[in-house]
């Protein structure tokens, strides 16, 4: 039963759709909170969207693609690892504590169970990160999105655990940049860009020296900002000579990093983003790569608002197996923008209505 909108429309008196965590995993606040102007205080800092729960989205549920668990213990076991490692003095010489390895390849293949049975990813994955535990979520979405991917492509068990781990690690050499320009909101110098290039390196360095893992593993991270056309770094190496996990993770990527939401600029909707990777194709991106991923991320995740051709908005309701890309659509205000009692259209039936606009547009569909 939840919709998203933007944390600067919260009201007291709202109830909130989803359990909200800290970077460190902990509860923030619990699905069902009525807001208070105290608890928006806190939110807004942290969060650019939340889901509510209203009477407007009753009934809606936005799936959980991945059990809290499992992505808690995830986060937690990576950012315990990372702390530890980060007061290395230098990454010549890392070693990660001695059970990391294992602990992570048996998450990843809780991680890969769960996705065996998951068809399509239903909910917005980077809806989930806040500002303060983005690292985390990113790594995370992309490891699941590169699962998908790689499944698709009937890959077996243990390659897929590989690609898990040189997923969820590829961006372990950002440890090693500094703050100010890992974070920096605006373009970077040419100096910054040139530094912030070496995590790639610094990456597949330190995971070269760990011997639980796989070669394949380290090489993600050397070659994930590697483009098809070699206009990628750190190398500048073509698509025939990227290793597939490279290729994979690099859509994955890119496509997470759009998607979610910044402190400084709102997410992309998945739908112009899957647009700009197929125009990418053959210069960036590998072409099954692009289409296989096109068939496994919802272009318009529950919850989502949107507007139709004929101007009416509302919020996705449910997705139709078969055709997630026409939904069903829970309509809540008409073509001049006022509230309307609320009607559902099945798009996959009602075909001279499509999507024009998705995410951004919660402006549109509250009504206080
Ligand atoms: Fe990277």
């Amino acid at each position: 039963m939840a919709r998203r909108i933007s944390t600067t429309l919260l009201r007291p008196g709202m109830r909130l759709g989803r359990t909200l965590y800290d970077g460190h995993g902990r509860v923030l606040l619990r699905h069902g909170t009525l807001l208070r102007d105290a608890f928006i205080a806190r939110l807004y800092p942290l969060f650019s969207f939340v889901y509510i729960d209203d009477e407007e989205s009753h009934g809606i549920e936005v799936p959980e693609t991945i059990p809290m668990e499992l992505r808690l213990s995830v986060q937690n076991l990576i950012s315990a690892e990372w702390q530890r490692i980060r007061s290395q003095a230098s990454f010549e010489r890392v070693t990660f504590e001695r059970r990391f390895a294992d602990k992570l390849r048996r998450n990843m293949k809780n991680l890969l169970d769960v996705l065996n049975n998951t068809t399509i990813i239903e909910e917005d994955l980077a809806s989930l990160a806040s500002h303060d535990n983005s690292t985390y979520v990113h790594s995370m979405n992309v490891t699941i999105y590169s699962l998908m991917i790689g499944s698709a492509m009937h890959l077996g068990d243990s390659t897929l655990i590989d690609l898990a781990l040189g997923a969820i690690l590829h961006d372990i050499g950002k440890l090693w940049i500094p703050l100010d320009v890992l974070n920096k909101p605006d373009r970077l110098s040419l100096d910054e860009f040139e530094r912030m290039k070496r995590h790639t390196e610094i990456g597949h360095d330190i995971l070269a020296q760990q011997i639980e893992l796989s070669y394949a593993v380290a090489n993600c991270a050397l070659q994930h900002h590697e483009r098809i056309s070699g206009n990628g770094y750190p190398n500048g190496i073509t698509g025939d000579d990227m290793h597939l996990f490279s290729k994979i993770i690099a859509v994955a990527d890119v496509y997470d990093a759009m998607v979610m939401d910044r402190p400084y600029r709102e997410g992309c909707a998945p739908g112009d983003v899957m647009e700009y990777l197929f125009s990418r194709v053959g210069v960036d991106f590998d072409l099954d790569v692009v289409s296989l991923f096109s068939r496994k991320v919802a272009l318009y995740p529950v919850g989502t608002n949107v507007v139709l051709s004929d101007n009416t908005s509302g919020i996705v309701a449910r997705l139709l197996p078969d055709l997630p890309s026409r939904p069903i659509v829970r309509l809540l205000a008409d073509a001049d923008g006022m509230p309307m009692e609320p009607t559902e259209v099945d798009l996959s039936q009602v075909l001279n209505l499509t999507i024009t606009h998705s995410k951004g547009l919660a402006a549109m569909t509250v009504i206080d």
